[in-house]
């Protein structure tokens, strides 16, 4: 089992003013991360900053990504497999220098806020799952895809944090025991993403040999000049391991959730501990692979709803469907995995997106929506993954369907808490000359990209 990991961040420097008023130009592109090299059973876990991006005021419009050899091939997943790619965005001060490579799962800190973390608009803990663009191997065939008249916004300079605000970068829920840290794994940890990180080496067959290759990721899309016309999506993903716990202050009484993600999680073989509950309606004479599913379902609200523009989900191999249903248990985007054929067989290469008609699907501010992650059981599959990916807007003015009239269960504090600040960015403003450093921070993107090759036998970290 090999696994490499590698993201890629981008700086921005934003000089452009605003765009001029003539129609947005589609434009299009495709970009390359620094090349990183590959060995039998390497695993590469690397963040690369100042990576290439179109620099100004953006709507980004489609996204894709691709393992490519010197060539400009793309490379199979059966020879090196792409855990994740990922985009997230950042701010850095002029002054301030951040490498251009960095390993393992930890965001550069800065004391002075010389750079600051810009995460989506989605409700996990701190920085995790904070990406814009990217989620894992469905990459290859499932471009994201944002319809007119909506745009995903990048670079306003308004944004731009500046002047003498302070931020604190807090990297808290980071260092969630990963071994990577040199924390030991719990007894029942039979592998995962914590088996592979930057410098592991997994075991391969005996005799195996190949020669090292030079990989890259090549990531393509298009995008036009931002202008008033576009309408901004929110970036949501959400997690199907999210342990949500929500606090109601003794004093104000207002509720704050707090998410806990935890990424991924083990389905147990139906096989384990005599009969199972996971064994779901089906002929007798099925196999396994239709007789038993683990479902999993986690209940979250809907910090900022709006009309539905987009829907994805990341998935492991095994993996059935993952749908989200409204409080009122309407579907509001069902995705199923679409898998490899041939050397590929057993691999996600694509996923079944939702592009409703704009205005025909949403979600009301606060409502509890419920996700829902169905694997087959037929076997124990350990770190598998459910990440739902989902682009909302404003709902039009000219909607024609009404906001439902539903009692939703509203969380008004933790609504305003989620829409304003991503977790893990405090921002403090500072008045008068309080602070001694002031900070010019420049807009940044950031794209993350994991690659790894997993083993269909999986299970426990199998070091050389
Ligand atoms: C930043 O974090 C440090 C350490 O947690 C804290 O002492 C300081 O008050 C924070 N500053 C701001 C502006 O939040
Ligand atoms: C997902 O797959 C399971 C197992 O095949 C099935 O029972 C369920 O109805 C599917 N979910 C949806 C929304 O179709
Ligand atoms: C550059 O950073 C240093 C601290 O690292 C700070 O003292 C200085 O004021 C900064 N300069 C500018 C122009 O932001």
């Amino acid at each position: 089992m090999a696994n490499t990991i590698l993201l890629l961040s981008l700086a921005t420097i934003l000089l452009a003013t605003a765009s001029e008023a003539s129609p947005p130009e589609l434009k299009s592109g495709s970009f390359y991360s620094p090349p990183f090299e590959m060995t039998p059973g390497k695993v590469v876990f690397d963040y690369f900053y100042g990576v290439d991006f179109p620099t100004g005021h953006l709507a980004v419009k489609t996204f894709r990504a691709d393992l490519v050899d010197d060539d400009d091939n793309v490379i199979p997943f059966h020879e090196v497999y792409l855990h994740h790619s990922s985009m997230s965005r950042y701010y850095q001060a002029q002054n301030y220098s951040i490498p251009s490579v960095l390993e393992t799962e930890t965001l550069p800190y800065s004391e002075t806020g010389g750079f600051v973390y810009r995460r989506n608009d989605g409700i996990c803990q701190s920085d995790i799952l904070g990406q814009y663009l990217g989620l894992g191997t469905e990459m290859q065939s499932t471009p994201y895809v944002v319809p007119d008249p909506y745009g995903m916004e990048v670079g306003d300079p308004a944004q731009i944090p500046a002047g003498r605000d302070l931020y604190n970068v807090s990297v808290d829920g980071l260092g969630r025991e990963l071994d990577q840290f040199g924390e030991p794994l719990p007894d029942d940890y039979y592998g995962g993403l914590s088996c592979c990180y930057a410098h592991t080496r997994c075991k391969v067959k005996e005799g195996f040999h190949a020669p090292s290759r030079m990989i890259r990721l090549r990531y393509s899309m298009t995008w036009t000049e931002w202008e008033p016309s576009i309408v901004p999506v929110r970036v949501y993903i959400f997690d199907i391991t999210d342990e949500m716990k929500l606090k109601v202050s003794r004093d104000t009484g207002a509720v704050t959730a707090e998410h806990d993600c935890g990424l991924e999680y083990m389905v147990e073989s139906c096989h384990v501990n005599g009969p199972k509950n996971n064994i779901i309606a089906a002929a007798e004479d099925d196999d396994d692979d239709k007789r038993c599913a683990d479902f999993q379902k986690t209940i979250v609200p809907m910090p900022n709803g709006g009309d539905v523009i987009f829907g994805l989900t990341h998935l492991h191999g095994g993996a059935i469907n993952s749908t989200i249903y409204g409080q009122d248990g309407r579907v509001l985007c069902k995705t199923e995995p679409i898998y490899g054929e041939g050397e590929e067989e057993g691999y996600i290469v694509g996923i079944s997106t939702c592009q409703p008609e704009p205005g025909s699907v949403w979600i009301n501010d606060g409502e509890m929506i419920v996700h829902e992650t169905v694997y087959t059981a037929a076997r124990r599959r350990t770190g598998v993954m459910g990440l739902f990916y989902l682009l909302v807007a404003d709902r039009r003015e000219d909607a024609l369907t009404p906001p439902a009239t539903n009692s939703f269960l509203r969380l008004p504090s933790l609504l305003a808490e989620k829409v304003t600040v991503g977790p893990g960015v405090t921002a403090t403003s500072t008045s008068g000359a309080v602070v001694g450093v002031g900070l010019l921070l420049v807009a940044a993107v950031v794209l993350v990209v994991v690659v790894g090759k997993r083993t269909k036998t999986g299970g426990g970290c199998t070091w050389v």
